[in-house]
C-alpha cells in the first residue's frame, strides 16, 4: 500500500505531498451520476458492493493518495432514533428535531457493529482491494447536534442555540449520547480496518470562541481520547476538521488531533505559525479555484505546498467539500500539479 497519506499525517519525511479532495467521490464524477441513477443515496451508502465502487471511483480516475468511506456524517443518527431522509434540493432532513428532554431521553447510544454493520462492510471489502490508505469518518458530536436540533440545513442555527443557552443540561445530555455514539462508531470502523479517521466539524464556525470551548470543543477532545487508548498500538492518525474557525484555532488545535484540517479563509503559513512547527496540517484550496484555468489552478497549488514547507506534515487538499459542478479534468490537473511541484 501506498503510505506518503499516512507518513505525512505522522509528520514523516515524505518524497511528494499527498492530496486528497473532500467530497471526493460524489456528483461531480459522470461515473458516480451513473450509479445515482439507478439508486437512492440512502440505499447506496447501505449497500456495501456500491458504496466500496463509488469510494474506488475517485483513486482511480484523479489518483488521489488517500481514499475515503463513502458513507455520511448523518448514517449513525438514524439508529439513534431519528428519521433520515435526504431530499434533492434540501439536503438532509431529520424528521421530529430533538427539542425537549422527552425526545432527547428516547435516543439510543448506537452500537455501531449492530447498528450500521454495512458501514464495516463496506470498509472490509475496501481494504482488500485499495492500493492507497482508507480514511474513516465522523460528524463531530456538535455539528450532529445542530442536524438533530435542527431537523437538516440551518441559517442562523436558532433552535441549537436557544437549548445551548435556555437549557445548557439538557444539551450537555444530548451531546454526551452524540459522542458515545461515535465513539462506537469510530472504534468499529477502525476495527474493521481503516487506517485514519477525519472528524468533520462543519459548524463549529457559527459559535464563537467561548461557546466551542464550552459545548463543542470537550466532546471532540473525549472522542480523541478514547480513540488514542483504543489500539494503541494501531497509533491511527486522527484529522480534526473545524470548518470556518479559524479565529479560534489556539482552542482547534487543543482538540489534541494529529492533523487540523484548514479552510481557505487563513494563509496556511499564518495557521502554521499559529499552529507551531510540530504541527501537521491539511488543506487549503478554495474549492472554487477548480473553475479557473489550468495556470491558475497550478499557480494556487504551489502557493499552498510553498506555504505549508514550514509545518512538520501537510496533506493537500480543498479547504471544504469538492462541488457537484468542478470539472473533472480540473480536479484530475490539480492532484497532477501537486505531485509534481511538491516533488523532491
Ligand atoms: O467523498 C467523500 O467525501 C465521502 C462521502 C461523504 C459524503 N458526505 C457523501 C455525500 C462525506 C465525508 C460526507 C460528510 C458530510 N455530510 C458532511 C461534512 C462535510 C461537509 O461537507 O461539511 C456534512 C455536513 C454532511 C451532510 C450532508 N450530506 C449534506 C448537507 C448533504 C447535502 C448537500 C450536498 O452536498 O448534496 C449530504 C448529501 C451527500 N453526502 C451527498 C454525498 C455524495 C450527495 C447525495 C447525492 O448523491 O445526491
Amino acid at each position: 500500500m501506498k503510505d506518503t497519506f499516512l507518513k505525512a499525517c505522522k509528520g514523516q519525511t515524505v518524497d511528494y505531498t499527498p492530496v486528497w479532495l473532500m467530497r471526493q467521490a460524489g456528483r461531480y464524477l459522470p461515473e458516480y451520476q451513473k450509479i445515482r441513477a439507478k439508486v437512492d443515496f440512502l440505499t447506496l451508502c447501505k449497500t456495501p458492493e456500491l458504496a466500496a465502487q463509488v469510494t474506488l471511483q475517485p483513486v482511480d480516475i484523479l489518483q488521489v493518495d488517500a481514499a475515503i468511506l463513502f458513507s455520511d456524517i448523518l448514517i449513525p443518527v438514524e439508529p439513534m432514533g431519528m428519521n433520515l431522509t435526504f431530499s434533492d434540493s434540501k439536503g438532509p432532513l431529520l424528521s421530529e428535531p430533538v427539542r425537549d428532554e422527552s425526545a432527547a431521553s428516547k435516543l439510543r447510544v448506537v452500537d455501531a457493529d449492530n447498528d450500521v454493520p454495512f458501514v464495516m462492510e463496506i470498509i472490509k471489502i475496501l481494504v482488500n482491494e485499495l492500493s492507497v490508505p482508507l480514511i474513516g469518518f465522523s460528524g463531530a458530536p456538535f455539528t450532529l447536534a445542530t442536524y438533530m436540533i435542527e431537523g437538516g440545513s440551518s441559517k442562523n442555527f436558532l433552535q441549537t442555540k436557544r437549548m445551548m443557552y435556555q437549557s445548557p443540561e439538557l444539551f450537555a445530555a444530548l451531546m454526551e449520547k452524540i459522542t458515545a455514539t461515535v465513539i462506537s462508531y469510530l472504534k468499529a470502523q477502525i476495527n474493521a480496518g481503516v487506517h485514519a479517521v477525519q472528524i468533520f466539524d462543519t459548524w463549529a464556525g457559527i459559535l464563537s470562541p467561548q461557546d466551542f470551548e464550552r459545548h463543542a470543543l470537550p466532546y471532540v477532545k473525549k472522542i480523541i481520547s478514547a480513540l488514542r487508548t483504543h489500539k494503541s498500538d494501531l497509533r491511527i492518525p486522527i484529522i480534526y476538521f473545524a470548518f470556518n474557525s479559524d479565529a479560534m484555532l489556539s482552542l482547534v488545535k487543543q482538540s489534541g488531533a494529529d492533523v487540523l484540517g484548514l479552510d481557505w479563509r487563513i494563509e496556511i503559513k499564518d495557521a502554521i505559525d499559529r499552529i507551531g512547527s510540530e504541527g501537521v496540517v491539511q488543506g487549503n484550496l478554495d474549492p472554487c479555484v477548480l473553475f479557473g484555468a489550468r495556470s491558475f489552478i497550478r499557480d494556487r497549488a504551489a502557493h499552498i505546498v510553498k506555504g505549508a514547507k514550514g509545518a512538520k506534515g501537510h496533506i493537500f487538499n480543498l479547504g471544504h467539500g469538492i462541488l457537484p459542478e468542478t470539472p473533472v479534468d480540473s480536479a484530475i490537473a490539480l492532484v497532477n500539479a501537486v505531485h509534481e511541484i511538491s516533488s523532491r
